[in-house]
């Protein structure tokens, strides 16, 4: 039986954390079920790690799609989240409505969607429609052409209170889970406090509900990764299962809060995190 929000709520309630790991494929999905990993994202990060190119922007709703239904075909219990890509849910509330449907029926129980308070209307008409959805604030991958890169956010007060006016906007429109991207974790953990929702930290906070990492980047197969990447490949047990255990101490470290460690989140002098999510180069 697949997992749901209320599972994951009764987990947190319970004093463990949320594990959430990227996948884009049935092999490495069944793995990390195997392992008690809670929640697989089918990340638009794809875009760098399975197709070579250079960001998520080029990413289609079909690519998503797809990869959406090779998990899903691959696990039966983890919670599965899929990415609505660039340029598919941004023109109006009906056509995030329209592309929502298509990775629903694909297999995704929650869509995520990266932005603020301008997202309200359109996460209102999906959560009115019967599909839960994951905002995503922060660092916003896709907005890294006007970001000028991959920069920590928050970092001025004035960027910290909209960051935090935006997550308490997503919350009030209806999503039940948010990710929050590369906050210092000061920032992180005043989000943390301004909203009841499940929230997921990457380069955030262990204050956070829960954590994720990319499948790449926490494999050690990134050349130069950010900070928040803790490679897990490091000390697992040489053999046949590797992988698995490596999957198995991090989800066992997410509940614990042991991970992330003090070396994996940002201050407030923080900067540019570099090129994340496997330093792909491409088109
Ligand atoms: O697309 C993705 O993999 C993501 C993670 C960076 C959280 O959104």
């Amino acid at each position: 039986m697949r997992s749901t929000l209320n599972v994951l709520r009764k987990k947190l309630a319970a004093g463990r954390k949320i594990s959430m790991l990227t996948c884009y494929d049935a092999g490495f999905a069944k793995v990390m079920e195997d392992a008690q990993v809670d929640c697989i994202l089918v990340g638009d990060t794809l875009g760098m790690l399975v197709q070579g190119r250079d960001s998520t922007l080029p990413v289609l709703l079909q690519d998503i799609a797809y990869h959406v239904s090779c998990v899903a075909r691959g696990t039966r219990r983890p919670f599965l989240l899929a990415d609505m890509p660039f340029g598919t849910y941004q023109e109006s509330p009906q056509q995030a409505l329209r592309n929502a449907v298509t990775l629903m029926q694909a297999g995704a129980q929650m869509v995520k969607i990266e932005g603020g308070a301008e997202l309200a209307p359109t996460i209102e008409l999906l959560t009115r429609s019967g599909i839960p959805v994951c905002g995503h604030i922060g660092l916003l991958p896709s907005h890294v052409h006007a970001l000028g890169g991959y920069r920590v956010q928050g970092k001025e007060d004035a960027e910290a209170r909209r960051i935090v006016a935006d997550a308490r906007a997503v919350e009030a429109a209806g999503a039940a889970m948010m990710v929050i991207e590369a906050v210092p974790d000061p920032v992180a953990r005043q989000v943390c406090e301004a909203v009841q929702l499940i929230t997921i930290g990457i380069g955030a906070s262990v204050a956070c509900s829960g954590q994720v990492l990319v499948l790449h980047d926490m494999l050690g197969l990134t050349a130069t990764p950010a900070k928040f990447v803790k490679n897990y490949m490091v000390g697992a047990p040489a053999g046949g299962d590797a992988v698995l255990q490596a999957f198995r101490r991090y989800a066992q470290e997410v509940e614990t809060g042991a991970f992330p460690g003090v070396e994996h989140v940002y201050g407030m002098a923080a900067g540019n995190i570099g090129t994340p999510y496997g330093n792909q180069s491409g088109s």
